[in-house]
């Protein structure tokens, strides 16, 4: 009897061994499949997403946000390195949540021939900033940003933009609700205001079929800006965002940056939070608010900011009328940028400019 009970237990622990074993050769083989595992033991956040939030809700917890611009999205040669802590800064100051511009389309990340595939240390570095970003708290928007190559050529180049969006989503698709995805900065050059409207719903079916509930934001042709407002066809799904890009008047916003012609002849211009400034930008939001209305979608200001090169009392006036009236309209909304030409934060004295700080999160101002 005690015989046979051993025997009976050695089974019991050498089927135990069997399946522990099958068990790691299973998690082994989805690891390399899904081309790296976004989700880690340890990483202390709780992925498990049982309840997802409306649009409507999600937007409401997205606030005030910032965009880490000049950094995933840069060429090779002129991208910074991130920092880490910075999540940490962004959260402290009271924000809640950051766009992160990305070019997934860089040759040392992506290839450019089929089957597309994004590389693997890439998706590691991303998971990393989007996990810092969650661990601070701050909802996280990932984005394609300066897809240029799919821009002039969106007819050959379309599989690509389907490819890279079917490897994002399938690699992300494990996130919480506070992760959140935009198919497309600023579409333009060739991709025409019909044309952004196919291929926005193409991408967003990709999406859907590994992300059914997550919330995904649909920008406007012509630059992302109001005047591609009209054009838009907005695919019928409840877990939508509409998000435009606001940099009026361009030639304050816009002063003696240097990737925009003629951009000197602007230096000096003021804006001096008059009635008719402010009616401007009212009436510049009437075509956003009527789709609104129309559809009940929620709308994300994805940038907005104004350039260094422009006098600092201007740029207060101009970002604290623009923030207040934003939330007071119930918008989202991301300032343009974080740490760099447009920035609150000045990396390398490690200081903060805290008039447009102010300006941005103390929106009592709105008189
Ligand atoms: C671009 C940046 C630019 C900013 C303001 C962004 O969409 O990616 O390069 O600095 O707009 O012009």
């Amino acid at each position: 009897m005690l015989k046979k009970d051993y025997r009976c237990f050695n089974l019991i622990s050498l089927m135990k061994k069997i399946s522990l074993i099958l068990l790691s050769i299973i998690v082994l083989v989805n690891y390399n499949c899904s081309g790296s595992s976004a989700i880690q033991e340890g990483d202390n956040l709780d992925f498990k997403q049982k309840e997802w939030a409306s649009a409507q809700e999600i937007n409401r917890r997205l606030g005030k946000g910032i965009n880490i611009g000049n950094t995933f999205e840069l060429r090779q040669s002129l991208q910074p390195n991130f920092v880490f802590d910075d999540m940490e800064r962004i959260a402290g100051l009271g924000f809640s949540h950051v766009r992160i511009p990305i070019n997934w389309e860089r040759a040392d990340r992506s290839s450019s021939t089929e089957p597309y595939t994004i590389k693997n240390d890439f998706f590691k570095t991303i998971d990393s900033v989007v996990k810092e970003a969650l661990k601070n708290k701050l909802h996280v928007i990932i984005n394609l940003h300066h897809h240029d190559a799919f821009m002039a050529n969106p007819t050959t180049n379309k599989e690509r933009f389907l490819s890279h969006w079917k490897q994002i989503s399938d690699h992300f698709k494990g996130y919480p609700d506070s992760l959140l995805f935009e198919v497309l900065n600023e579409p333009h050059d060739k991709l025409n205001t019909s044309m952004w409207n196919v291929y926005l719903k193409e991408a967003l079916n990709v999406i859907r079929k590994t992300n059914p509930k997550r919330c995904v934001l649909i920008g406007t042709a012509e630059w992302g800006g109001i005047s591609g407002v009209k054009y838009l066809s907005l695919p019928n799904d409840p877990n939508i965002i509409l998000t435009v890009h606001y940099y009026s008047p361009f030639q304050f916003t816009h002063q003696g940056a240097s990737w925009t012609e003629g951009a000197d002849a602007w230096l000096g211009t003021e804006w001096r939070d008059t009635e008719t400034e402010r009616q401007k930008v009212i009436d510049d939001f009437k075509p956003v608010l009527k789709l609104a209305m129309q559809k009940g979608i929620p709308i994300h200001i994805g940038e907005f900011g104004s350039y260094s090169k422009a006098d600092m009392d201007s740029r207060v006036r101009w970002t604290r009328y623009l923030s207040s009236w934003f939330n007071q309209q119930g918008f989202s909304w991301a300032y343009w940028e974080w740490n760099a030409g447009f920035g609150i934060y000045d990396p390398k004295t490690k200081s903060y400019r805290m008039q447009l700080i102010d300006a941005l999160l103390n929106d009592k101002l709105l008189d």
